[in-house]
């Protein structure tokens, strides 16, 4: 089964995307964030459906030119069905099912974090990526998740860890936002870590079974330092930015390793994959990258622009399962858990 061309959608938090694979590889990857979010300092669900019915039908249309090709060359539609915002995945839902029924063909659900994991088979047309060999485990980090996935196959997965209360995305905005520097906080602090001490100030690490994480822990205490500091000193902030972002990055990043380094050994799998938003963060690639090394890994970090939310990854899942024929009816609709997947 060759030259079967899927464009896929993704619309299930604050970001608008549409994207055109052949076999594999990305001919367009057309992404439409939403600003209105800034200054509530989170997403807005109500904001976020008006924004994506705004940009849909552009975005749509972007891709498919970026990719050269007209709705009528499409083989099928790979639209995100949840986890995410009801209201937001509404929008990318009927969409699909719009297009799909003007021009007679396939739809193919997709659960986005299967996304997330698949955008490592994603081939870009100047070359080829390297691709995972299964099993593998993938660390799966955003703004709404944390798990460390066992991939048995490209639609076989088993999370063996996740996170028991915030994700690390979470953690990286929470307390980015209590310290005044906007949202979302992730690349914030990512920026402001460079020029700081990682080893300056120390936080709570969690004690949580097995391989599930917890960051609500490192949230409160983060704010009880704080107020504590600022206490005596009401400039605390200011003048310790770097060095706290720095100290708070290398203790996520740290949690993060731990559980991930456990489960390398509790599977003996030497095949390691980061994935989602905070994958694009610098300390982490760097810390798997390192570790990898040290510990004999084939380590697949990906290329930024696969990291946060886009509808390549869509695509790449709606591919595999049109060459399965897993088809999804008109009559679907969106789910807003992963649990109820
Ligand atoms: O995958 P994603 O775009 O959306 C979800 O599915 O949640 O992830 C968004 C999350 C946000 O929490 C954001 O702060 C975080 O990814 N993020 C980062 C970085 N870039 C994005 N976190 C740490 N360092 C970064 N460079
Ligand atoms: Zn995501």
């Amino acid at each position: 089964m060759d030259d079967i061309t899927i464009l896929g959608i993704e619309s299930s938090c604050d970001d608008t995307s549409a994207a055109v694979i052949r076999d594999g590889i990305m001919l367009s990857n057309v992404i439409a964030s939403q600003d209105v979010h800034r200054k509530y300092g989170g997403v807005v669900p109500e904001l976020a459906s008006r924004a994506h019915q705004q940009n849909i039908v552009p975005v749509v249309d972007t891709a498919l030119k970026e990719a050269g090709i007209t709705a009528e060359q499409l083989d099928g539609i790979a639209y995100t069905r949840g986890p995410g915002l009801l209201g937001s995945l509404l929008v990318g839902v009927s969409f699909a099912k719009g297009l799909a029924l003007a021009h007679d063909i396939p739809m193919m659900e997709v659960n986005h974090l299967q996304g997330h994991i698949l955008s490592h088979f994603i081939d870009l047309p100047e070359r080829k990526l390297p691709h995972p060999t299964f099993p593998f485990l993938c660390l799966l980090v955003s703004g709404g998740h944390s798990q460390i996935v066992l991939v048995k196959d490209y639609l076989d997965m088993e999370i063996v860890g996740t996170t028991i209360d915030d994700a690390a995305g979470e953690a990286f905005d929470k307390c980015a936002k209590v310290m005044g520097l906007g949202y979302p906080g992730g690349p914030i602090i990512d920026k402001l870590a460079k020029e700081g001490d990682p080893k300056k100030f120390k936080f709570a690490k969690p004690s949580v079974d097995g391989l599930d994480y917890s960051f609500s822990g490192l949230k409160t205490s983060f704010l009880y330092f704080l107020r504590d500091e600022i206490a005596e000193n009401p400039n605390f902030i200011e003048e310790n930015k770097a060095d706290l972002c720095a100290s708070l990055q290398h203790t996520i990043i740290d949690i993060l390793m731990q559980k991930l380094i456990k489960a390398t050994k509790q599977f003996e799998i030497k095949e390691v994959a980061i994935a989602g938003g905070v994958s694009a963060n610098s300390g982490l690639r760097t810390a798997v990258a390192e570790e990898g090394i040290k510990r004999g890994w084939n380590t697949y970090i990906p290329e930024f622009k696969f990291t946060t939310d886009n509808a390549g990854m869509i695509a790449m899942v709606g591919l595999i399962k049109y060459k399965r024929g897993e088809f999804s009816s008109l009559d679907v609709c969106p789910i807003a858990r992963s649990a109820e997947f």
